[in-house]
């Protein structure tokens, strides 16, 4: 099989978000919620990477990266309303400045689930004020660290944050079965989306302004069964189609986190009867693969919503996609198979800039707490000491190469 290749220019590198790797975040609503045991662990120190940044990257540049993708924390830089950090502003700039001098491109999220206490007890995104209180924020983080950056992302995953919110209830405010909230709450966040999209665009003209959108691949279980079909059709539309409409034409590029397949079959999946559940069998002549999260690893999946998204007429970055799993070899085939996939959609014409894998070092992984093991790097709890893992090695190879053979790709 021909080997596939990525542009000179793409960026390959990896993500992370502040709560889950920064330590001592104590300002935020997950920290306040894990102090009231809301959740089963608590982030604690996490893996100091607000302290070990330095080496951290350090890592990612000797392992080939170009490209690196972390948040900012919110309540560090404005711990009280209208209060701005002048420390906290400076650690940024210092990451931002230490990617630079490393020649890693900062990708920089402005707000990955976590707020500040006094904004969530104000109502969080479903006060009136939230879009005006996210723009001063964004406004005085863009004025700080300016135009080093370029490619910026305003919101993490707005449907998964509604769903876990407000839905499901393992996040702050932990309200469960709140649909309409659920539902407000994503406009809110697009109404969010679109004021910092005006301000970083006033700052820096030339800015690239995304969002990281979670997008699994929505598919019947039985495509001849029209009632597999119909809540394939709804899922998609709600987790998909419906909040991409909401952001699309404030968009530079969007980011794509992209992790599994959803298999869905006509049934009640315990949220909401018209999604369906998830098809709990063997499908075809494939056996399933899934991840220690129980999530379907499935590549074939990545290619096809590349193909389906590329009809937005956007670029697109792969801001998320990696696997929890304690199976080495697991890792790497995953890295291998969904590189190919990106590759072989990038061959094909579908306009992809960038791929980010999930995550650079194992991390807090929100209400699952630590055991799920997503880095390229292992992180040591006890010594925080990060010791490369093959798939390491492997995305270095792949980095170096700017290439990955199509044959490593299995369906
Ligand atoms: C995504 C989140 C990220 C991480 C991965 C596993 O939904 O954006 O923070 O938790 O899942």
């Amino acid at each position: 099989m021909p080997d596939l290749h990525f542009p000179q220019g793409f960026l390959l590198g990896a993500a992370t978000a502040a709560h889950q790797v920064e330590g001592d975040n104590r300002g935020n609503d997950f920290w306040r919620s894990e102090m009231l045991g809301l959740f089963p662990e608590r982030s604690g120190e996490a893996c100091r990477h607000y302290a070990l940044f330095r080496e951290d990257f350090a890592l990612a540049r000797s392992f080939g990266h170009n490209a690196h993708r972390f948040s900012l924390e919110w309540s560090r830089i404005e711990p009280s309303p209208g209060r701005f950090d002048d420390a906290a502003l400076h650690h940024y700039r210092e990451v931002v400045e230490e990617l630079r001098r490393l020649a890693i491109e900062p990708i920089v999220t402005l707000q990955h689930f976590t707020l500040p206490v006094w904004f969530a007890d104000a109502g969080g995104w479903l006060a009136p004020r939230a879009a005006e209180l996210f723009g001063r924020y964004v406004q005085h983080v863009a004025s700080w660290l300016g135009p080093r950056v370029r490619f910026w992302i305003t919101v993490n995953e707005p449907t998964v944050w509604a769903k876990h919110a407000l839905v499901l209830g393992h996040w702050p405010p932990h309200r469960r079965h709140d649909w309409r909230a659920a539902a407000r709450a994503i406009l809110a966040l697009a109404r969010a989306h679109r004021r910092a999209y005006a301000i970083l665009h006033r700052i820096q003209p030339d800015a690239w302004v995304g969002i990281a959108h979670s997008a699994p691949f929505v598919e019947p279980a039985r495509p001849r069964d029209p009632r597999d079909r119909w809540v394939a059709w709804m899922r998609d539309l709600a987790l998909n189609r419906l909040p991409l409409a909401l952001f699309r034409r404030h968009l530079d590029f969007l980011g794509v986190n992209y992790y599994t397949r959803a298999l869905v079959c006509w049934g009640w999946g315990g949220t909401a009867p018209l999604f369906g559940r998830d098809w709990p069998y063997p499908h075809g002549s494939t056996p399933r693969r899934f991840s220690d999260l129980g999530w379907e690893i499935h590549p074939e999946g990545l290619y096809r919503q590349l193909h389906r998204l590329a009809r937005l007429g956007l670029p697109l970055m792969v801001t998320e996609n990696g696997i929890a799993t304690r199976d080495e070899l697991l890792r790497v085939r995953f890295l291998e198979e969904h590189l190919a996939a990106v590759a072989r959609a990038l061959a094909e014409g579908v306009p992809v800039i960038g791929y980010l894998w999930w995550s650079l070092l194992d991390n807090f992984e929100w209400h699952c707490g630590f055991a799920p093991r997503f880095g390229l790097f292992e992180t040591d709890y006890v010594t925080f000491a990060r010791h490369p893992r093959p798939a390491a090695f492997r995305f270095a190879e792949i980095a170096g190469q700017r290439s990955v053979t199509a044959a490593s790709e299995a369906h």
